[in-house]
Parts: structure tokens; sequence; C-alpha cells
């Protein structure tokens, strides 16, 4: 996971170098192309049959030839008007033509990389290993997903643009055979079922992802969902997803895999009646806070709106509605369909990974919690992200809820804490622990805390 994330960073590097240059390459394509059409237009008016110099005196005969040829001029105009939208639409298209030769000359580029550029280490690989066959963009799809579109007339004094770049991670066209593969699909007719292959785009900077114009499978026999609050804590049928890309084909399965030996995340919080059902309802005065306690720590009902980063099947926010505040939890359906059941328990699911910024505006949200997906594993730059990023989106007075941070004792606080402390968060509450089982030997630690974004 570290790797993979080391690699993102090396390829946001090198694609920011790459943008430079495509961009003027860009211009200087688009300009030629302008400079062709516009001269294509001035031969054919002046070529045309436009011309009103023949006509020296207006003689009273002449004056109906006149009428009748400027009647004729009007079409004539109205004619090159809309040979000008014409070529217009197709300054258009050649545009989309240059970006799409412009994504595959930077697939060539990958290679015979050379340090002469401004970047200020020498790159030594990209993530697309294979390149020895040529990378082409073979889908139009992904030229429209990826390029710009135009505004109608009229839109570009309030948004700054006349027109729109469509939203897709910048490292997502570094890897172009799966990309192409991705976005070789019927248009209007059925998504392909390949989850797992996507969320890899995602983690390799495909976000959000570019695939826009087709149907997802529905499941058979879809039945309508349980009523809330009932829902909260009821398993949904197994009717109600595709369950093509997991090993488990039933809920029953899932709930099942907690007493399978190996690791896997969240292992146990499909059971709706095990260990989720006891979560944050006390508070051991360690590592383990309990909500009412958090949310007493805050005027009554002040705490309303929050976010759940790497939130499993939801209970954080299933807790939280039982209180009035809403959660929304973000989760990846990695090993399991997350979202999915999350959504069924009556609460909101978004499919986001850590390493994107929060689809939030600043000061605005009044809690952030995340158990166990933020630690070590992230690597430090990117964690940092992260919290500036909570931070941001926290209202003054905001609290955080970091539950069981994991990391090792020698980076608990050369690291961490240092990084917390950064960043600028007040620390209401601070516990760390020895991590129990094996961890003891191998100086494995736990840290939960409550902060606080400063009211000014
Ligand atoms: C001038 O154009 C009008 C319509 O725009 C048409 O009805 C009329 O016949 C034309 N007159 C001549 C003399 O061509
Ligand atoms: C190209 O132009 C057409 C019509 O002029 C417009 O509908 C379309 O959105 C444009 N496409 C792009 C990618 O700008
Ligand atoms: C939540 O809101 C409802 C409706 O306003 C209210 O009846 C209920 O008492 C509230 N529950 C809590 C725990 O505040
Ligand atoms: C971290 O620092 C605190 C206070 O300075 C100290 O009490 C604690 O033992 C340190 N923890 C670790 C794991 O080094």
């Amino acid at each position: 996971m570290g790797n993979e994330a080391h690699d993102q960073d090396y390829s946001r590097k090198q694609q920011a170098y790459q943008q430079q240059s495509h961009y003027s390459q860009n211009q200087k394509l688009k300009l030629l192309v302008l400079v062709i059409l516009t001269n294509l237009l001035s031969i054919y008016v002046f070529t045309g049959p436009l011309s009103f110099h023949h006509y020296p005196s207006l003689s009273h005969s002449e004056s109906n030839l006149i009428l009748h040829e400027l009647n004729s001029s009007k079409a004539q105009l109205a004619a090159s008007q809309s040979l000008l939208a014409e070529l217009h639409q197709k300054l258009n298209s050649t545009n989309l033509l240059v970006q799409a030769l412009l994504i595959e000359l930077s697939g060539e580029k990958d290679k015979p990389f050379k340090a002469s550029s401004n970047v200020d280490h020498a790159p030594v690989k990209l993530g697309n290993e294979d390149s020895d066959s040529v990378a082409i963009v073979t889908s139009d799809e992904l030229i429209l997903a990826v390029g710009t579109h135009k505004l109608p007339f009229g839109y570009s004094p309030r948004l700054g643009s006349d027109e729109i770049h469509m939203p897709v991670g910048s490292a997502c066209l570094d890897f172009h055979e799966e990309l192409n593969q991705y976005m070789s699909y019927d248009i209007g007719g059925e998504c392909p079922v390949d989850d797992v292959f996507s969320q890899r785009l995602m983690l390799k900077g495909c976000e959000p992802l570019p695939r826009r114009r087709c149907h997802p499978k529905s499941p058979t026999n879809y039945v309508e969902p349980t009523p809330l609050p009932e829902s909260l804590w009821t398993t949904p049928p197994d009717t109600s997803i595709i369950w093509d890309p997991y090993a488990c084909k039933s809920y029953q399965c899932l709930i099942d895999r907690k007493k399978k030996p190996g690791y896997l995340d969240c292992k146990d919080c499909f059971d709706l009646q095990g260990r989720e059902k006891t979560r944050w309802l006390f508070d051991n005065g360690g590592l383990d806070f309990g909500i009412d306690q958090v949310l007493g720590t805050k005027p009554a009902g002040t705490i309303r709106i929050g976010f759940d980063i790497g939130g499993g099947t939801g209970t954080f926010a299933a807790r939280m509605k039982e209180r009035n505040v809403t959660i929304i939890t973000s989760t990846l359906n990695l090993d399991g369909p997350f979202n999915n059941f999350i959504a069924s328990r009556g609460l909101i699911p978004i499919h986001l990974s850590v390493s994107q910024r929060l689809p939030f505006f600043d000061n605005t949200l009044d809690i952030l919690h995340s158990m166990h997906v933020l630690s070590n594993w992230i690597p430090d730059t990117m964690l940092e992200f992260a919290l500036y990023d909570i931070y941001r989106v926290l209202r003054p007075g905001g609290l955080f809820w970091l539950d069981h941070f994991f990391c090792y004792g020698s980076q608990l606080n050369k690291t961490y804490v240092q990084m917390l402390d950064r960043v600028g968060f007040r620390k209401l509450r601070w516990h760390a622990g020895k991590k129990l089982d094996r961890g003891i030997k191998k100086n494995e630690w736990y840290f939960s805390a409550l902060l606080e974004k400063p009211m000014t």
C-alpha cells in the first residue's frame, strides 16, 4: 500500500511536468488549427459572391436589383454563419483529436524521459510497466470524459470560463492500458461489473472515475428496503446486491468470516448482533471513548452533521443517527459490499478513497471521526494532507475524533503528536496505550484523541 502511494506521489510530480509541456503544445496546436481555419474562412468570404463594388451608382431602375442582391446577400450571410458554426464544431473536434494525440504522446514519453527537465530529481519509472506497445487512446468516450465542454453563450462571466473541464485525477492518465480498458463500454447500455478493477484505478489517482454513460447492472429480485429505524440494525436480503466481485456470495458468509483465520479489514463488522452492537456505547476511560461522552463535550444539539472516514459498515453513523446527528460515511467496496450495506441501513455512504480531498466546503462540519483507517500505513505527507483537510472542513469549535490510530512507539511522539500540533488541533482528550496481544512485544501502540479546531 505504501509503495503504491509512493509511486503515485512520483507520477503526480511527473504529470505536473508533462502537463506544463502539454499545455504549451496544446496551445500551439490549437493556434495552428485556428490560423488555418481563419484563413479558410477569409478565402471563402473574399472569393465568394459577396461583393458589392459592382454598383457605382444607384439608378432608379437598378434599385430593385439591389434589393434583390441584398436579399441574396442576407441569405449568403446566413449560409456563411452556418459554415462558421460548422467550422467551430470542426475546431472543437480537432481540439479533441489534439488532446487524444497528447495523451498518446505522453504515453510514449514515459520511457525515454530525460533528466534535462525542470523536475528536481530524475525519474526512474512510471506505473505503466509494459510500455513496449504504445498506448493508444481507443475510446472517444474517454476523450469526452476527460476533455473540455463548451458552455452555452452567456454563462462565462459567472463561471469565469466559457468551458468546463471534466474532473479526473491527473495520475489516472498515466495508466493508459487500464484507462482504455475501463472506458471501453457500451454507451447507454449496461456497465461492466468490474468493481475491483475500478477501485484499483481509484487508488491510482483515477478519482473521480471517468465512466459516465452506462447503467449499472440491477440486482434481480430486488425488494424495497426495510423502513427506518429497523433498517439501522437489519442485515439486508442477499438479493439487494450483485455479488459478482466478492469471495462471499451472501451476507451470512460475510458475517461468518469473523471466524476465519487471516487478516481482513473490518472482519467482524457485518455482524450487527456482535461487536458492532456495543461499539461506542461505553466509555472505558482509555482508548474507547463513548459517543455520549464525546457529544457531551459540546452544548447539547450543536453537533449535528459530520463525516466518518473509512467507516466500515456504518455503525458509527447508525449510533449518531439515533442521536439525531447526520453522518456521511466514506468507504470503498474493497473486500465486501460496504457501500451497499451502509445504504441498506438507511445511512449515507460515499465512495471515496482516503487520498481524495474531502468533498465539503471550508468550515462546515461539526464532527469528523475515523477509526483504524488513518494509521501509520499512510505515508506521512499524505496523512498531513488528510489532517489539514479535516481541519479545513471542520467548523470552528468542531470535533475531530481520531479513534484507535495505530503506530509504533517510536513514531508516536516523534511523528504523530508533532504532526497533529503542527496542523493546529487542540487536544480535548488523549489516550495512548500499547496494543494488547502481540503488540506488547512489538512496541505497537494505539492512541485515541478527541481534538478540536480552535474557535479563532
Ligand atoms: C427576399 O426574402 C424574403 C424572405 O426573407 C422572400 O420572401 C422574398 O421573396 C425575397 N425577395 C426576393 C426579391 O428575392
Ligand atoms: C463540441 O461542440 C458541440 C456543438 O458545437 C458541443 O455540443 C460539444 O459539447 C462540444 N464538445 C466539446 C468536447 O467541447
Ligand atoms: C431526535 O429528534 C426527534 C424529532 O425531532 C425527537 O423526537 C427525538 O427526541 C430526538 N432524539 C434525540 C436522542 O435527541
Ligand atoms: C510520549 O511523550 C509523553 C509526554 O512527553 C510521554 O509521557 C510518553 O511516554 C511518550 N510516549 C512514547 C510512546 O514515547
